[in-house]
């Protein structure tokens, strides 16, 4: 990707959790392309360590915290590393993807502790997160945010892609990036006049080894593409961080080809 002006991100520092998932490292290779410092974080020690070390090669501004982000402590324990090397912080990025050992159980046989730990763990983190992010923002004077929700937020699951498969699309999920949204809308109209800007984008679904029958179905509801890659979100995300997205605040990004419609 060149360095246009569209993704102008050379030198800002960015946070980015969930780092060595499929988003967040998709992101971090493709921001320290660009330019951008980074402080990625994640609980996989071994994911997280490849993805630095790869990127520690052309890029000596790329730090690291493997940490387990599930407690108010651990995230201010994050801040307090990331701003130990950068002294400020321009943008976050919020990718991690807690899950409970129950997620994805059927609607009918879910169970009751499971629910409250993916709420807890998928939302109730993101808002903690959040919250912390923006003490530092207010403090610096300005900041930005991107969220990640889903399009399970936008509009209900298509059910019918999910048949003869093992695969679902729980009923909390719905809910959990339902709220991503909300809190995305709440956070960028609460900082008004603030220099703060909090985005989201919907990803469509991500082609990561699913079963054929289900990819078939799923691309029959979409426009061009069908299911699609880690990069056609990182560079939603890295244009919501560049200049090119001053404008923009409260939004939710959809990239799905066309599956929502
Ligand atoms: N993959 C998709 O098809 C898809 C589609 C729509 C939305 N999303 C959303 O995108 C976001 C990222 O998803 P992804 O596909 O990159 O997920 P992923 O599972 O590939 O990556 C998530 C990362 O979060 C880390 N993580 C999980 N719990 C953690 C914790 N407690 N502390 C620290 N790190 C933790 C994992 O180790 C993993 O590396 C999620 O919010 C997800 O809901 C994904």
């Amino acid at each position: 990707m060149k360095n246009s002006n569209y993704y102008n991100i050379k030198d800002k520092t960015i946070l980015i959790t969930g780092a060595a998932g499929l988003i967040g490292s998709s992101l971090a290779k493709e921001a320290s392309n660009l330019g951008a410092k980074l402080f990625l974080t994640d609980f996989n020690k071994d994911k997280l360590d490849k993805i630095s070390d790869e990127l520690i090669e052309k890029n000596n501004d790329v730090f690291s915290l493997h940490i387990d982000l599930s407690s108010q402590s651990a995230i201010d324990s994050l801040m307090e590393v990331t701003l130990s090397k950068f002294n400020k912080l321009d943008s976050a990025v919020y990718c991690q993807y807690p899950k409970s050992a129950g997620f994805g159980d059927s609607f009918e046989d879910f169970k009751e502790y499971n629910l409250y730990k993916d709420l807890n763990l998928q939302l109730g983190m993101a808002i903690l997160f959040s919250r912390k992010l923006m003490m530092q923002f207010n403090m610096q004077g300005y900041g930005d945010l991107v969220h990640i929700s889903s399009i399970q937020g936008v509009q209900p699951p298509k059910f019918e892609h999910y048949e003869n498969t093992t695969m679902s699309s729980p009923i909390e999920y719905s809910a959990i990036k339902s709220g991503i949204i909300s809190v995305t809308k709440w956070l960028a109209k609460y900082h008004k006049n603030k220099n703060i800007r909090v985005n989201c984008v919907s990803p469509g679904g991500i082609k990561d080894n699913q079963i054929e029958k289900f990819q078939k179905k799923y691309r029959e509801d979409c426009t061009n593409i069908g299911m699609i890659s880690p990069r056609d979100i990182s560079s939603a995300i890295l244009f919501l961080l560049s200049p090119s997205a001053k404008a923009i605040n409260g939004h939710n990004f959809i990239v799905d080809d066309g599956w929502t419609l």
